[in-house]
């Protein structure tokens, strides 16, 4: 263990400690339990799974399950105050053991591909299953996205926090080591927006790549497709890919592309250019490569402006890239309300390394090794002019 991780264990056993004690002493002095928590099922192997409300003062409420530690409502007010749930889900965890989508989900262990479900490390190659195509999409068959979390709520000095964690097995859908992972999602009281604070540890070398899956409308869930919405992206360039939508390793200028959104654009202005990327993705499904000054701490990655309500989504994040989806693949599925989610009737900012970053040595590393800890931050910033 270097001096580094030698530092890095010792803070994060003192922050565990730090945390336990000040849980502690917030609960014995009875000012925990502001989280509104309600059953919301029994997961199929037969896990508690809830339903907890989280909400401030400026009317945001948003409410997660322990089920793939999922946002499953987020309401936000328009300009004229009017509160609107602007993600998609279900309403009952069935729809989420049986969605497909990724709902608000937590992903992992590896979010997006893993081209050819493989990849090595240290000379030693790990076969996943391949659950879509020849590839590995959003950690497998039964990704972080199906499992039953645990969940408590937490002191926190800027709000609400609901602390969601999970032990993934050594060898589950085929990764190395155990890892242990959390993910804390606050609710400041003073501000509108969804904080999202990851920190994972292993016992073996892997590789992981945690990301929310929410899929927004900024207009309100089901009402109508976001082709209007106006997006800007802080990044110049993105990571070109093949047919099925695997990396080819090559970092490629937006300019010139109808993949430039470094000035606000309707997504739907260049969607059906002919360019073989938007063909390969059946729209926007790629990720890009955010300014190099955001990997050193949380910076704007994303700008998103609904023009009918008003609403603006602004996307924080430590995170190297984004994967911006504009909901190419969405066929229908009946979602709150019984409403039927169509083609992009809804769009994703996955905060994110890169896609298939174990077998690209040029993309920034996922690579977690024992002793060190991977943190991770994203915010989802709500406002309306
Ligand atoms: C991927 C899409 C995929 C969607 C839902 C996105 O992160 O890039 O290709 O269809 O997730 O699985």
């Amino acid at each position: 263990m270097t001096a580094k991780q030698n530092a890095s264990a010792l803070l994060c056993a003192l922050l565990f400690v730090g945390e336990l004690s000040l849980a502690g002493s917030l609960s014995s002095q009875g000012m925990r339990g502001t989280i509104r928590k309600e059953t919301f099922g029994k997961a199929a192997g037969g896990e508690q799974v809830d339903l907890y409300t989280l909400s401030n003062k400026k009317g945001m409420e948003v409410a997660l399950t322990n089920f793939g530690a999922t946002a499953v409502t987020l309401k936000v007010p328009d300009r004229a105050g009017k509160l609107a749930d602007v993600v998609l889900g279900f309403d009952t965890l069935e729809g989420y053991e049986h969605g497909t989508a990724y709902f608000g989900a937590t992903v992992g262990r590896y979010g997006n591909r893993i081209g050819g479900g493989k990849f090595s490390i240290d000379g030693k190659t790990y076969a996943l299953p391949k659950n879509n195509g020849d590839n590995t999409l959003h950690g497998g068959i039964t990704g972080f996205n199906k499992k039953a979390w645990k969940a408590r709520e937490i002191a926190s000095k800027d709000g609400e926090s609901l602390e969601m964690s999970y032990l993934s097995a050594d060898g589950e859908e085929g990764f190395p080591g155990n890892l242990s992972v959390k993910v804390v999602f606050t609710l400041p009281t003073d501000g509108n927006e969804l904080k999202i604070d990851y920190t994972a540890t292993t016992d073996k070398d892997t590789v992981l790549n945690l990301t929310n899956h929410s899929y927004f409308n900024l207009a309100g869930e089901g009402n109508g497709d976001i082709l209007d919405h106006v997006l800007t992206l802080h990044a110049k360039q993105f990571t070109p890919v093949d047919k099925t939508l695997i990396p080819t390793g090559e970092l490629r200028d937006v300019a010139g592309t109808p993949l430039d959104f470094t000035r606000a654009t309707a997504i739907g202005k260049r969607i059906n250019e002919s360019y073989e990327q938007l063909a390969f993705g059946k729209g926007y499904d790629h990720n890009w490569v955010l300014a190099s000054d955001s990997r050193k701490g949380l910076a704007l990655a994303a700008e998103v402006y609904d023009p009918k309500s008003g609403r603006t989504l602004e996307v924080l994040t430590t995170e190297p890239g984004v994967q911006f989806y504009s909901g190419n693949f969405l066929d229908g599925p009946k979602g709150k309300g019984n409403k039927p989610y169509g083609r992009r009737a809804a769009f994703c900012l996955e905060t994110q390394h890169f896609p298939d970053s174990p077998n690209h040595p040029n993309f920034p590393s996922t690579l977690l090794k024992p002793n060190s800890v991977f943190r991770s931050q994203t915010v989802f910033r709500f406002s309306a002019k």
